[in-house]
């Protein structure tokens, strides 16, 4: 089963600064505000608190571009309002996990400024610049942000790469300078006494050498370049080499952000003996619901696919290495919205969606708001929109001739800001986030959900995190059990297992807002039976052989066998 870990047993809790809590009326959430509401956080049980990044940028894709890599952003607050923060944490027990965006930086960082300055320049080569290819661009590389994931730059008559925005040129890793300024300020954080890492794409940092051209898709300009610069050939050395000079020497606790990371791939980045990364963030969950064209392009989510992919990396990463578990984050939809019912069964819906994930084996991550239901929102106009992903995918498809209202939709069910909209504090204006004018609109429906009408009813979504949250610390087979996959074939209903010793958890879900039959397989033996957590009102000594799942329910028991 591994060794135990710390970070094996921890719950952490995502906090999207920006979005989190304002206290001085500037529309934007900052670093008091989080202060301020560690008391919320620890009474829910958090241990882990990642930090979306709050270094100095200008916020063109929200702080994913630094323009400082040792300052505080001014709206956030300053570096003394950051170690308050801190302090405050650890005097609660709860330890600070950083967001690390070294893939890109912003292009006003200095080294920027510095590189596009002359060919010569000593910084030249900390990014990747080259010529133009018949006077286009050095591929045909399509930037995850739409348009070339190139920029002319004027003044040497070169290009630069940027695989998000322009204003996020890719750092060059193959420069030995580049990785010791990297170890460098991530050793300036450690020594500040932060507790650990998520890593921003940290899986696209080693780019095929030559950067070939992808497969060009039809009617499009430019072509994803995904297999060249995702699990490049120098991974594992680069990542070999951070954990050697930085990361060994700390206690600490690493997450990659790895999209299109295979089990496989995530065994080699995880394993206990590789000296890499505890674990990893992986997007085959998220892809099930779009067409391999991509995320905007939708269709409808299968729970016999959901399945198969959970089930993969329960098994894959077993004994070899360790699952991060997580349903939304900063760049997803809700999760009640998206796998659940945020209508009629909203309470039911998220509470089953909390226990499916929270019964698994690996590290689970709460997004802020997840723990209240917080739910998708539908603006009317793409003016209150501000992601830069969403801004630049509507224009593109506009100009593309794509019906306005048809893109609509896509950001109604794919867009970023449907998480990023202010936290519901409380039922007075803008939801207690602001008294100012929040920097992205309140969700309308803030006055029924928000945290002051949950925190003290016993039946709230909260309430039943916080119970989720402390079984994984009271029963050691939630974090250490094996995992094992019921009914594959059943088209609503998920149904797992966790073994640990004589003891077995029997998970079963109803991800449907019809009622089902659930049959226990025959396999499964015990000699005693307890109802660990359950959303509705369960006869505890009803039989577990054979009984009526209602919509959307979960039950959690646990077997001696
Ligand atoms: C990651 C972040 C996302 C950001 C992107 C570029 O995917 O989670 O928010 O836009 O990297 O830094
Ligand atoms: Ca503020």
């Amino acid at each position: 089963m591994g060794n135990k870990t710390w970070w094996k047993e921890s719950v952490v809790y995502q906090i999207y600064p920006r979005s989190f809590k304002d206290t001085n009326g500037d529309g934007i959430g900052d670093l008091k505000g989080i202060t301020e509401k560690l008391d919320y956080l620890k009474e829910l049980g958090v241990d882990v608190i990642w930090l979306s990044p709050v270094y100095e940028s200008p916020n063109d894709d929200n702080g994913y571009d630094i323009s400082n890599y040792r300052e505080i952003m001014k709206e956030f607050g300053t570096m003394e309002d950051w170690e308050e923060l801190l302090h405050q944490m650890h005097e609660r027990n709860m330890k600070l996990m950083m967001d690390l965006v070294v893939n890109h930086s912003s292009d006003e960082h200095e080294w920027f400024q510095q590189s596009r300055l002359s060919k010569d320049n000593p910084y030249r080569d900390y990014y990747i610049w080259c010529p133009g290819k018949d006077g286009k661009e050095p591929n045909n590389w399509e930037s995850i942000f739409s348009g070339s994931a190139w920029q002319y730059d004027e003044q040497t008559d070169e290009y630069y790469l940027h695989l998000f925005s322009k204003k996020q040129p890719d750092l060059n890793w193959e420069n030995p300078k580049v990785r010791r300024e990297v170890y460098d300020l991530m050793t300036f954080w450690l020594e500040k006494g932060i507790d650990g890492f998520r890593m921003d794409v940290i899986n696209m940092i080693s780019k095929v050498p030559g950067l070939p051209d992808g497969e060009p898709q039809e009617g499009k300009k430019y072509a994803p370049g995904g297999q060249y610069y995702m699990n490049g050939p120098r991974m594992h050395e680069f990542l070999q080499e951070m954990n050697a000079q930085v990361l060994s020497k700390y206690d600490i606790m690493t997450v990659g952000e790895m999209p299109g990371v295979d089990p496989e791939q995530a065994q080699l980045y995880t394993g206990e003996d590789r000296n890499e990364l505890n674990m990893v963030f992986q997007f085959e969950h998220m892809d099930l619901d779009s067409q391999p064209t991509g995320k905007w392009d939708l269709r409808p989510l299968r729970l016999i696919d959901l399945k198969e992919t959970v089930t993969k990396w329960q098994k894959g990463l077993e004994d070899k290495g360790w699952n991060s578990l997580y349903l939304n984050n900063h760049d997803q939809p809700r999760m009640v919205s998206r796998f659940g019912d945020d209508g009629e069964y909203w309470l039911e819906s998220a509470k089953m969606l909390g226990t499916f994930l929270h019964m698994m084996q690996g590290t689970p991550y709460i997004y802020q708001g997840e723990e209240l239901g917080m739910t998708n929102v539908k603006f009317d106009s793409i003016e209150d929109y501000q992601d830069i992903e969403t801004l630049n995918m509507y224009k593109e498809r506009l100009e593309a001739g794509k019906d306005p209202s048809e893109i609509m939709h896509s950001i109604y069910v794919k867009g970023r800001d449907n998480a990023r909209t202010p936290m519901q504090w409380d039922e007075s204006e803008h939801a207690g986030f602001t008294t100012g004018k929040p920097w992205l609109k309140v969700n309308p429906n803030y006055k029924e959900i928000n945290a002051s009408k949950q925190v003290n009813d016993p039946t709230s979504i909260y309430n039943y995190y916080k119970k989720l949250i402390d079984l994984r610390k009271t029963h050691e087979i939630v974090v250490y059990g094996s995992y094992d996959l019921l009914l594959p074939d059943h088209p609503t209903i998920y149904a797992y297992t966790r073994t640990l010793g004589d003891e077995k958890l029997l998970v079963v879900s109803n991800f449907s807002k019809e009622s089902s039959t659930f049959e226990l397989p025959e396999s499964i033996t015990y000699r005693s039976k307890e109802l660990l957590i359950g959303n509705y009102e369960v006869d505890e000594n009803g039989e577990i052989e054979e009984f009526d799942l209602r919509p959307y329910e979960a039950r959690v028991y646990k077997l001696k066998v």
